[in-house]
């Protein structure tokens, strides 16, 4: 068993009267893939946003590297995001406004390095994930996968010690799908983050080293993968 880099304990988050997470327990070791699947509305991402430090949790604790997490401010927090996790959303949530190079730049500009260290970066990151060429295009520029690979190495140029992907494949076709979390796990695995990932699809699950079901706020049952 590896170390664990992100551990909830008995996590609870309620939305009013909906009992989003009734007491999740789960662990994800360091560099581990890690898939979370469940039906839709069983709170698969409110788990990823109450670990992520995005949502506050209700009760319960969140720990990374050991340290709770839980209780701190938003202030904290948002630093967190910014430095220890990476975030691969359904469809990209890139900046329309920004190039792909300026979009994969932003996390590490906003942590603080310095703009040409960061565009740098993010042209090296953006070769790695095979859009060498596509650096200067923007979001409406790109097809599906060409942005959700922009998306991957914006995730990953920061060096975060946990990806959170939550239906990363959600809006392409099955094969460029398949071929996407191919790139993820590739990047993820060179540079050791553990990657928490949320699917619908069983064959991106099969990808995982560990699959977790989610049921009414619960965990369900641990398959291997
Ligand atoms: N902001 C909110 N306010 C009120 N209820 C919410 C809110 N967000 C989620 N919920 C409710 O919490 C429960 C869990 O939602 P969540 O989004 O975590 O599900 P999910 O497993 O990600 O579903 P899907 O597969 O459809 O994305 C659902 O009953 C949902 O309606
Ligand atoms: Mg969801």
């Amino acid at each position: 068993m590896v170390e664990p880099i992100l551990i909830g304990r008995a996590v609870v988050k309620r939305y009013g009267e909906v009992h989003a997470l009734a007491g999740v327990d789960i662990s994800i070791g360091a560099g581990e893939v890690l898939a979370i699947v469940g039906p839709s509305g069983s709170g698969k991402t409110t788990l990823l946003h109450v670990l992520a430090g995005i949502l506050p949790a209700d009760g319960g604790e969140v720990f990374l590297a050991g340290r709770p997490i839980s209780g701190l401010g938003e202030a904290e927090r948002s630093k967190l995001r910014r430095t220890e996790f990476g975030f691969v959303f359904q469809s990209g949530m890139l900046v329309a406004e920004l190039t792909a190079d300026e979009n994969v730049a932003l996390p590490m500009l906003l942590a603080g390095r310095a703009k040409g260290e960061s565009m740098a970066a993010a042209g090296e990151w953006l070769a790695k994930l095979g859009l060498l060429g596509l650096s200067s295009r923007r979001p409406g520029e790109l097809s599906g996968g060409q942005a959700q690979r922009v998306a991957i190495a914006r995730a990953l140029a920061h060096r975060p010690k946990v990806i959170f992907a939550d239906e990363p494949t959600g809006a392409l076709d099955t094969r460029t799908g398949q071929e996407t979390v191919s790139a993820l796990l590739e990047a993820a695995s060179a540079t050791g983050a553990a990657v928490v990932i949320v699917t619908h699809d069983p064959a991106i699950a099969a990808r995982a080293h560990r699959v977790v079901e989610i049921r009414d706020g619960l965990i369900a049952t641990g398959v291997p993968a």
